[in-house]
């Protein structure tokens, strides 16, 4: 799950406190001078110091350059990545033919510059730069061999990335595969050749984010590297001089005072400040909308069709699974009915099939992509002056996000080939929007004017509108008749369920939750079932009840159970889910045989799923569910530990359908309510955090929030987790029983978010789709947690007399409690 992203640093330079004082400094390698383990080349001024080191746990030997003035070792460049010595015995010398090798006592090659051209006085110098040059005879500028050529992880000032086509070198920086192995891990960030080149990321053999290509300024796809008061990038394309590079520029007149500056994704240092990092966001995400989709993340889903397309699969489109994209409404037939549609302030989609002619305009592009049935798109290639040069997209367009429109720095115009008709029924809508505005605002007169006049009918028109506005919500909110055929949703009879369950029997019965028992069961075709029996609290009638299920039914996320169907009669109504055969999470995380299935990574991977499902609850789906019951117990394993939340509807269909509502009927389970909710019955997105909060600490120690007991002090889980955090101490919180399998930095993370959604105050908690993108993103700097609500196991209301009757019997399952308050 390592996620490393590319993060600029500034440091100011604060410690001059060398501590390499121990080793001997060369100032050169020539043939009769050699560096052996224990001595270092500095560099003239004092900047870089090349020597050999260990990284981190690892007693492995590498030869790399670090930051001299810098109180912790911060490498920049590393030569054997990839074959570390496993002693001290190395030696950096020059070898007969003018070559700079790093051999062990029995001469065994580990690592060589390996250049072409041979020395004939060879000498080797570290420059201030942080460059490891091979000269002959101290010649200025004639490098036979520098190590700015091949980068490791960090980009210095004055370093390239790109290509250089005479040499065939292409520049590109790799990550550390861990903070013990310098060797090249998974993350890569170079620039493509394509028809018009682009700076990408990759994460293995995948595009994991681009920066875009050059458009004159700055890379197109990432305004954060746009030259800033810090940094700028050069770029260089020009096939004939041979070289397609970026170079990192620092900015002088804020360098003089000592600002070092670096590329890197090794992760957090400490010393430097984090100026930036990418990607930045959900968006950044390379290809997440599909094709023909643009990601905005103003929208809610953050995906959307780009007008004149809709989605290729619907079904999976609403379920939040985009990776299909989008297709054409009206398909091209590429002849003479072709239009263009122009589209502003984007990131421009992949160039990986693009063609580029520096010195056509605008129109001239235009009638060259016509030529073309493949050719899907045209922009300009320079924005700067007016703009100039053209670019062709050939096949689909992918990873396009949008930009906001008002600003003048950030995005580009894209015209995207489309059918003339999309074309008329764009200006249609723009016609009808204005002609819409203008009806509106003659009515907007007409009722002013009405209302003066006619004032006294004021009453008998309230009435009218309060009816009026009936009819409006009931018709909202049925569902289309001749949409039911469309749904899988199945009205099953009672006795069909009443034989499934052999007759409601003691022995299928699964469990009870705050809206009845669940039993399994098994209907006559051999499809296994859950059923829901609701009990007869529901504040709502047959017909209301049943547009409720059908509703909830269309909710489909890989991360929620499916609804199956429903079964009114009578008195009866009940609920038929998918059966789970690995039962709840409770299940598992606080029994101490089963939680030995749950390793570190599956638990990561469930934390994940109930993320992504409750995201779309909160946010993504049509409806804007909050759960209001998120415990272990609820969220179901499928056959391979796939989490799906249950019960996700049961709030709506017991009457709570505002997004931010006081209400008089607290539904919930103790040790996972927030304050507000527990106390005032206030609820609202925030609660589910929380709730979702306790259960991550509940996952990441084994222990449930309920009924925790510590043999030093008073504290809930809550508050033995903050506790542990404020002493520097989280690691003691993880489950002994996965302590082997996990990795501490994903650990600290998922305690630092857990203790973020759970604090006292709801409006810093974050919202879910922040949860995501921190659980996500290795990088993202996090603020710091405050105090938890609940954080002592008593708090001072009604409840606390519901909350000691259920720690007597809080070795069973955790019940769930319906407390009416006095409101
Ligand atoms: C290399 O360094 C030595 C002192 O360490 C110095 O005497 C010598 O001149 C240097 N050689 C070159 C070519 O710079
Ligand atoms: C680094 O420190 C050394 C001595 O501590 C000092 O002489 C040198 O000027 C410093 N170099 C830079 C670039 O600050
Ligand atoms: C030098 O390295 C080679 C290859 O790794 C190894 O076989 C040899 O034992 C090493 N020599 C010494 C003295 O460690
Ligand atoms: C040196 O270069 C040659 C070809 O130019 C290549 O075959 C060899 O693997 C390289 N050796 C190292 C240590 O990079
Ligand atoms: C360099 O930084 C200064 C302020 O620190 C700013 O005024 C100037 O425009 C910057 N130069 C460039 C090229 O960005
Ligand atoms: C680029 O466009 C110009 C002007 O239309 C044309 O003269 C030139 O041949 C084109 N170059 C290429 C490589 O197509
Ligand atoms: C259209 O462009 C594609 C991609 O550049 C090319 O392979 C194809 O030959 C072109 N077709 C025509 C008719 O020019």
């Amino acid at each position: 799950m390592a996620n490393f992203d590319f993060l600029v640093y500034c440091s100011m330079l604060l410690c001059f406190c060398s501590t390499f004082t121990e080793s001997i400094a060369v100032n050169n390698i020539t043939r009769s001078q050699f560096l052996r383990d224990g001595q270092t080349l500095v560099s003239r001024l004092g900047s870089f110091e090349l020597g050999f080191f260990s990284p981190g746990k690892s007693k492995n030997r590498y030869v790399g350059i670090w930051y001299m003035n810098i109180s912790v070792q911060t490498l920049v460049w590393v030569a054997n990545r990839k074959n570390p010595l496993i002693d001290s015995s190395g030696v950096l010398r020059i070898d007969v033919s003018g070559n700079l090798i790093l051999v062990n006592q029995t001469n065994n090659i580990f690592w060589s510059s390996n250049s072409s051209r041979t020395a004939e006085n060879p000498v080797v110098q570290l420059l201030d730069s942080g460059n490891l040059v091979l000269q002959s005879n101290l010649e200025e500028e004639n490098f036979l061999w520098q190590s700015f050529d091949y980068p490791s992880d960090t980009l210095l000032p004055g370093m390239k990335l790109g290509w250089n086509l005479k040499t065939g070198l292409d520049h590109r920086l790799s990550s550390w595969k861990s903070p013990d192995d310098p060797s090249p891990g998974d993350l890569s960030y170079g620039i493509e050749l394509y028809g018009y080149p682009e700076a990408v990321m990759w994460k293995g053999t995948e595009e994991h984010f681009r920066s875009g290509p050059w458009n004159g300024l700055r890379y197109s796809g990432a305004p954060e590297l746009s030259p800033n008061t810090v940094f700028s990038f050069t770029f260089t394309d020009n096939v004939e001089e041979g070289s397609i590079q970026s170079r990192l520029v620092l900015n002088q007149s804020s360098s003089n005072g000592g600002v070092l500056q670096r590329f890197t994704w090794n992760g957090r240092s400490s010393g430097w400040q984090l100026f930036l990092q990418v990607p930045r966001d959900y968006c950044d995400t390379y290809g997440l909308c599909g094709a023909y989709s643009n990601c905005d993340t103003n929208q809610s889903p953050v995906c959307q069709c780009l007008e004149g397309f809709k989605p290729k699969s619907p079904a999976n489109w609403d379920s939040l699974d985009w990776f299909d994209g989008c297709v054409r409404k009206t398909p091209l037939d590429c002849r003479n009915r072709d239009g263009f549609m122009k589209f502003s302030s984007l990131k421009l989609p992949a160039t990986r099939q693009t063609w580029v002619n520096r010195s056509m305009d605008l129109k001239e592009c235009k009638v060259e992509c016509l030529k073309n049935c493949s050719c899907t798109a045209y922009a300009i290639a320079d924005v700067r002056g007016s703009g100039s040069g053209c670019v062709l997209w050939f096949g689909d367009l992918i990873d396009i996000r949008q930009f906001p429109i008002n600003s003048a720095t950030t995005g580009q115009d894209l015209f995207i080939r489309v059918d003339s008709s999309e074309l008329a029924a764009q200006s249609d809508s723009k016609r009808k929007g204005k002609l819409i505005a203008t009806i509106a605002a003659t009515l907007v007169m007409g009722i002013l004017l009405l209302s003066c006049s006619v004032w006294y009918l004021w009453k008998w028109k309230n009435k009218i509108r309060l009816e009026g506005s009936e009819v409006d919500n009931g018709e909202q909110d049925t569902v289309d008749k001749s949409h039911m055929d469309d749904l899988e949703l199945h009205a099953f009879d009672l006795a069909t369920i009443a034989m499934a369950t052999d007759n409601f029997s003691v022995s299928n019965k699964l469990g009870e939750g705050g809206f009845g028992p669940v039993y399994k069961g098994e209907l006559s075709n051999g499809q296994e079932i859950a059923v829901k029996r609701l009990s007869k609290n529901s504040l709502q009638g047959i017909d209301e009840f049943k547009n409720e299920v059908i509703l909830i039914s269309k909710l489909q996320h890989r991360n929620l159970v499916k609804v199956l169907g429903c079964c009114i009669e009578g008195a009866e109504t009940m609920l038929i889910y998918e059966y789970m055969e690995n039962k709840s999470l409770d299940h598992y995380i606080f029994d101490e045989k089963r939680s030995t299935l749950l390793d570190w990574e599956k638990r990561l991977n469930i934390v994940f799923g109930i993320a992504r499902g409750l995201l779309y609850l909160h946010q993504d789906s049509r409806l804007r569910i909050i759960h209001r019951d998120l415990k272990a117990s609820n969220i179901l394993l499928d056959c391979n530990m796939e989490p799906k939340i249950s019960d996700f509807g049961m709030a709506r269909i017991f009457g709570g359908d505002q997004i931010e509502a006081e209400t008089n009927k607290v539904v919930g389970t103790y040790g996972y309510m927030s304050p507000e909710y527990a106390i005032e019955g206030l609820f609202s997105v925030k609660s589910d955090v929380f709730s979702f909060g306790v259960l991550v600490l509940e996952m990441v120690s084994g222990k449930r929030n309920r009924g925790f007991y510590h043999p030093e002090h008073q504290l809930n889980l809550l508050g033995h987790a903050w506790k542990l955090w404020n002493d520097g101490k989280s690691l003691e919180l993880i489950d002994p029983l996965m302590r082997d399998s996990c990795v501490a930095s994903e650990v600290l993370r998922c305690i630092h978010v857990g203790l973020l959604c759970v604090q006292q105050q709801m409006e810093i908690r974050p919202t879910m789709s922040s949860v995501v993108f921190m659980l996500g993103s290795e990088s993202a700097v996090l603020p710091d947690p405050r105090q938890p609500g609940f954080f002592t196991e008593r708090f001072p209301t009604k409840a606390s007399s519901f909350s000691s009757m259920q720690h007597s019997c809080s070795s069973s399952n955790s019940v769930t409690v319906t407390l009416l308050t006095g409101r």
